[in-house]
């Protein structure tokens, strides 16, 4: 059933799936011809945006997804996958999951979007009623997502997120370390292979070349000016934008909750809406809280990750970094 051959085809599909900071740590070995092991790569790791390793693993889940769906359309699917643990590292891999595929997988309609869903980090367009209409579409397509449509709640979370944001900023090790993986020249030779690109963060030329001063060597001299907060701002990214909480049950494994919010976002490019995710909101102890509380998200659920989206005021990034598929098998 699974051979080289076609794990690289199914490997084109299912490294479109996102990942925190476009780190792609997801690796993957041929077990036989009815099985993968998925290893992690753990010099892609974030220690300091991601202590528990609850982002990468949201990642590897996506990852699982994209796999599913790559089957799908060949008639295969996923028949289980089993979490690996206290695995030890070798050749700096770590094995997460053992992955038995079989015969008998459908062609899930999620799957058509897998090529156009990206990180829309540029502005939005006024909501007209066909947007309205998509937007109404999502609560029903999943019932992890709680919609907040009130500007001025949008204005709110908007706020809380620069907040949220800019007490990890002020971390030195959070910048220095978001900075490696920001590809803000197109000199860098990994733009095209992983990371932030400045056309991905929709950041003009001549501000990304400041992007490395400020978040660099002169953030502490603008911190003291009172000056870092407002040139680290994102607010007026929300501008017509709505914003979708998605949460899973307590305790779910991160790779589950990764594959839910893999799919959640591709119901969002389904409708026809644009979509990024706002970490920070949900990694921030104090910004959950309070999103949980004013927006009541269920009972036994966490607030696992923060959407901004709306109506795209523009057309998306050319192309999309990502590892050539032969460095994905190992
Ligand atoms: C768990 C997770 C968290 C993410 N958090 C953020 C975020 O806070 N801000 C952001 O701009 N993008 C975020 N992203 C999006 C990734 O940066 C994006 O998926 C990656 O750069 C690949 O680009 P693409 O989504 O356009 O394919 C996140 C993605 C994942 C999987």
């Amino acid at each position: 059933m699974l051979d080289r051959l076609l794990l690289e085809e199914l490997l084109a599909e299912v490294r479109l799936a996102p990942s925190v900071h476009n780190i792609q740590p997801t690796r993957w070995r041929l077990l036989g011809d009815d099985t993968l092991l998925l290893l992690e790569d753990i010099s892609r790791r974030l220690p300091a945006a991601d202590p528990s390793g609850h982002d990468v693993r949201l990642s590897h889940g996506a990852a699982i997804e994209g796999l599913s769906l790559a089957l799908g359309r060949r008639g295969l699917q996923i028949a289980q996958v089993e979490p690996l643990s206290d695995v030890t590292v070798s050749d700096g891999l770590q094995p997460v999951a053992r992955i038995a595929v079989a015969a008998g997988g459908e062609l899930d309609g999620l799957a058509d979007f897998v090529s156009t869903r990206a990180s829309w980090r540029g502005g939005f367009r006024a909501f007209d009623p066909a947007g309205e209409a998509a937007l109404e579409g999502l609560p029903t397509s999943s019932t992890d997502l709680v919609l907040v449509r009130d500007p001025p709640a949008v204005i709110q979370i908007a706020q809380l997120a620069d907040e949220a944001g800019f007490h990890f900023l002020c971390d030195d090790a959070h910048r220095a370390e978001l900075l490696r993986w920001m590809r803000l020249s197109r000199s860098d030779s990994s733009y095209e292979r992983d990371g932030l690109s400045a056309e991905a963060m929709a950041i003009p030329g001549v501000v990304a070349l400041g992007t490395r001063l400020v978040l660099g060597p002169l953030f502490p001299l603008l911190h003291r000016l009172g000056l870092a907060a407002t040139l680290a701002s994102e607010r007026g990214k929300f501008a017509n934008s709505a914003v979708a909480l998605f949460h899973r049950p307590d305790g779910e494994d991160s790779l589950a909750s990764g594959g839910a919010f893999y799919r959640a976002w591709l119901a969002m490019t389904a409708q026809g809406l644009a979509a990024c995710p706002v970490s920070v909101l949900a990694d921030w102890p104090a910004s959950n809280r309070q999103l949980v509380e004013r927006y009541c998200v269920p009972m036994r659920r966490r607030l696992v990750n923060v959407f901004r989206l709306g109506l795209a005021a523009g057309a998306p990034a050319a192309g999309r970094a990502r590892l050539p598929v032969a460095e994905l098998i190992v």
